[in-house]
């Protein structure tokens, strides 16, 4: 049965993603960009502290990486019980990966943190699924994130779904790891951090 939840509902979603419970099939991440030196590259999962990732670009060389590593399997949790406001910029759920362990895997989910002393957010898979970042596939296999609140004017206006893919491949700093990986910029704008290369996201199922 679907909830009747209104098609204004994607930020309910994101407090609700603990309801995204189907599990798509294994897929890589794969990086298209203008910039040849990012272009191609695969995303991997990078040690982030305890039991946390970050989307590493598999081929990167920097101080926490040095060597590349294997590309990682992916998966996309949703539900047919969540309405998706526009089929072609896809239907909402988290993006999620099994962290293996010594023991039993522990699924985890994306979840942006923000630093509000700058403009990037860096995904980052932690465990669980509480406080996941709702996003999307669009009908060409690219992740974007939606919202349907137009902040460009004043005041803002609600009611035009759209997907924003916003993502970008820069060096990061977390808590000491430095990797060259998967950042989203909130707003419009280039990131603060210079050197960074412009790239879309792409799903290439296993
Ligand atoms: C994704 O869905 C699978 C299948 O229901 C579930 O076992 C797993 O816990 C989910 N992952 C997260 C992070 O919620
Ligand atoms: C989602 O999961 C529910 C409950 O397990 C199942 O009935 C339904 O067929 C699944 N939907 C898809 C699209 O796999
Ligand atoms: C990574 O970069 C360092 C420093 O520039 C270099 O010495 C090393 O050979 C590089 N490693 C690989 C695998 O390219
Ligand atoms: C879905 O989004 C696309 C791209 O923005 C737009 O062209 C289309 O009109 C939207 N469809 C609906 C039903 O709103
Ligand atoms: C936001 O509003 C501006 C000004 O009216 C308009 O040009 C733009 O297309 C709107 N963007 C969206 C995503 O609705
Ligand atoms: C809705 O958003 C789309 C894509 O950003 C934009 O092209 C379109 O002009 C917007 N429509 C309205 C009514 O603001």
């Amino acid at each position: 049965m679907k909830l009747a939840l209104p098609a204004l509902s994607l930020a309910l979603a994101a407090s609700v993603a603990a309801q995204f419970y189907n599990e798509s099939a294994a897929f890589q991440l794969v990086l298209i960009s203008d910039d040849p030196s990012v272009n191609g590259d695969t995303l991997s999962a990078c040690h982030s502290g305890a039991a946390i990732e970050a989307l590493c670009l598999s081929n990167s060389n920097t101080t926490s990486k040095p060597d590349p590593i294997p590309a990682a399997s992916f998966h996309f949790n949703f539900s047919d019980s969540v309405v998706t406001p526009n089929e072609t910029l896809g239907q909402p759920g988290i993006l999620t990966y099994w962290l293996q362990t010594s023991t039993t895997p522990i699924p985890s989910a994306v979840e942006l943190y923000s630093d509000p002393t700058t403009n990037t957010a860096i995904p980052l898979f932690y465990p669980g699924a509480d406080r996941a970042t709702t996003m999307a596939f669009d009908e060409n296999d690219m992740l974007n994130i939606q919202g349907y609140i137009n902040y460009s004017t004043s005041p803002p206006t609600a009611g035009n779904t759209t997907a924003y893919y916003r993502w970008w491949a820069c060096r990061i700093y977390y808590i000491g790891y430095t990797y060259e990986a998967l950042v989203w910029v909130e707003g419009p704008g280039e990131p603060e951090t210079p050197r960074c290369a412009k790239v879309g996201v792409k799903r290439v199922f296993i």
